[in-house]
């Protein structure tokens, strides 16, 4: 017995095997990253709020890699990947899931890998209408727009009554079609037993001989069967990436609405913000200064009454209240407490924590490694692996040797230490609280607290001549 429609168990299905001929890209379309992320990202996520019992990914051109960007999305008891080995059309590889669902009483949301923008409200909609047409459903319920300039979609054609006829590609129009301004969104929702049925009769007799998805409307409709149309306002909600050009546009529409969001809900100020990159899933406090070319990636979070200079990148980061990043400063998967300053040219590599009111200056490098409150490093540094308690100055120059060729090891320097200019630390060493090093010293050994060192140990330990390890010549 068939299940009632609003009881129906709903599947998605995306098509993201193509290679997208017109990226004129090495890499699979879906791929290519909008806000930071994979295309395919972008649906997987927005499918996912529906709560689908499943999704199938309909993957062929570098599937594995896409496999990899959906699994970040889904939960892989809720993903499924159908193979299309070779991309003969949408309906084709619709036709690739036929095994795992052509006989489900289900509706299934069928989805493009390249339409990112779709909302989950507006697919609740298509899937509501879908389902309550006439009471009893429709077999296809089509989401459409209308376009001023409807160049490359499918456009909906309609009978004197206004009722649907069929989709005709920009390739297969005629002079007259190619005026429809309502388009096919390439989202549809399907009762899934009549897609594949009808699927088989699906023929490749048009002007790009492939399988179209498209036809099957058409092929319902002569059946009997009822197709609706989902007539959507928002035109950028559908917007399909086909080449370089449009995807750069949809980038620039999203990082205007998100800087948008900023300044008016969270009060930052962008002192232009046509040249600044903050990615959708940032967040940034009130009073927060950025200057041009600056880059937030990733989810990274941005403290109140923060200024942040020209060109810097903040990516999947964490900064205090009150932090200055100077010019061209780079902070990555890392921790920066309240009052930090950092830069110009600055580098916080992963898993660097800065402590509230540590410093770090021109040329400094920071990997793995924590700086404790108030301590400073202000010029020309690397601190790799290293533990540096409060209070500390690190001196101009210094560099901790975290790497002896074949393995890292640690630096630990306590509270109140102040380490010399040019002094080099070669780990795995610890500098016990209250202790000095005199410029150039390099420490090879534990210092104990409270204790000065000076000087470089360095003696000849072998003649390089006299082995067959020649000398740098320079
Ligand atoms: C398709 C629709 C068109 C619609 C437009 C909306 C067809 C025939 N045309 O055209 O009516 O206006 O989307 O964006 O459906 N794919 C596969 N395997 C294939 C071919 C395509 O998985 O063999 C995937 C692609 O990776 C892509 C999606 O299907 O994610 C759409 O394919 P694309 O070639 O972009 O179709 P359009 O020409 O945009
Ligand atoms: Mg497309």
């Amino acid at each position: 017995m068939e299940s009632s429609n609003e009881q129906k168990t709903l599947d998605v299905l995306i098509l993201a095997a193509g290679l997208g001929t017109r990226m004129r890209s090495n890499l699979a379309k879906v791929l290519h990253r909008l806000d930071g992320r994979p295309l395919i990202n972008h649906v997987c996520r927005t499918a996912t709020a529906l709560a689908p019992r499943r999704v199938y990914v309909v993957i062929g051109h570098q599937g594995e890699d896409v496999k990899t960007a959906v699994l970040e999305e889904l939960d892989e008891s809720h993903a499924a990947f159908v193979w299309q080995k070779e991309q003969l059309g949408t309906g084709h590889a619709v036709n690739a899931a036929r095994e795992f669902l052509e006989n489900e009483d289900s509706t299934l949301l069928v989805l493009s890998g390249d339409v990112p923008m779709i909302r989950a409200e507006t697919l609740a909609a298509l899937v509501q209408q879908h389902r309550a047409h006439r009471g009893k459903g429709a077999a296809c319920t089509i989401l459409t727009v209308k376009l001023d300039d409807p160049t490359g979609y499918g456009r909906i054609v309609r009978g004197d009554t206004g009722q649907f006829d069929r989709i005709v590609e920009q390739k297969d129009a005629t002079d007259d079609e190619k005026k429809v301004k309502e388009i096919n969104s390439g989202i549809y929702c399907f009762d899934t037993r009549k897609l594949f049925s009808a699927l088989s009769s699906v023929k490749n007799e048009n002007a790009q001989g492939e399988y179209y998805l498209t036809d099957v409307p058409t092929l319902l409709k002569n059946a009997g069967d009822d197709i609706a149309i989902y007539h959507h306002a928002d035109a950028n909600e559908i917007e399909g990436i086909n080449n370089r050009v449009q995807l750069a546009e949809m980038e620039r529409l999203l990082r205007r609405r998100v800087v948008k969001r900023l300044m008016l809900d969270y009060g930052v100020t962008f002192i232009d913000p046509n040249a600044t990159y903050v990615s959708s899933e940032a967040q940034i406090g009130r009073d927060t200064v950025i200057f041009p070319n600056v880059a937030i990636e990733g989810q990274s979070q941005i403290g109140d009454g923060c200024t942040i200079r020209a060109g810097a990148r903040v990516t999947n980061s964490k900064i205090g209240h009150g932090v200055t990043i100077r010019d061209y400063s780079i902070i990555i998967d890392s921790e920066v407490g309240n009052g930090c300053q950092i830069g110009p040219f600055a580098h916080l590599r992963p898993k660097s924590r800065m402590e509230d009111e540590a410093h770090v200056g021109n040329f400094v490098e920071m990997k793995k490694s924590v700086l404790g409150r108030k301590s400073k490093a202000n010029h020309l540094t690397y601190l790799g692996d290293a533990t540096i308690g409060e209070k500390t100055n690190i001196g101009a120059g210094t560099i901790t040797c975290n790497y002896d060729g074949v393995n890292k090891h640690a630096t630990t320097i306590g509270s109140n230490v102040r380490i010399g200019s040019d002094t080099m630390l070669v780990a795995p060493v610890k500098v016990g609280d209250g202790s000095i090093t005199g410029a150039a010293s390099v420490v090879t050994k534990d210092v104990p607290p409270d204790t000065l060192v000076y000087g470089a140990p360095a003696k000849i330990k072998k003649d390089l001549a006299a082995t067959d390890e020649a000398p740098p010549s320079d």
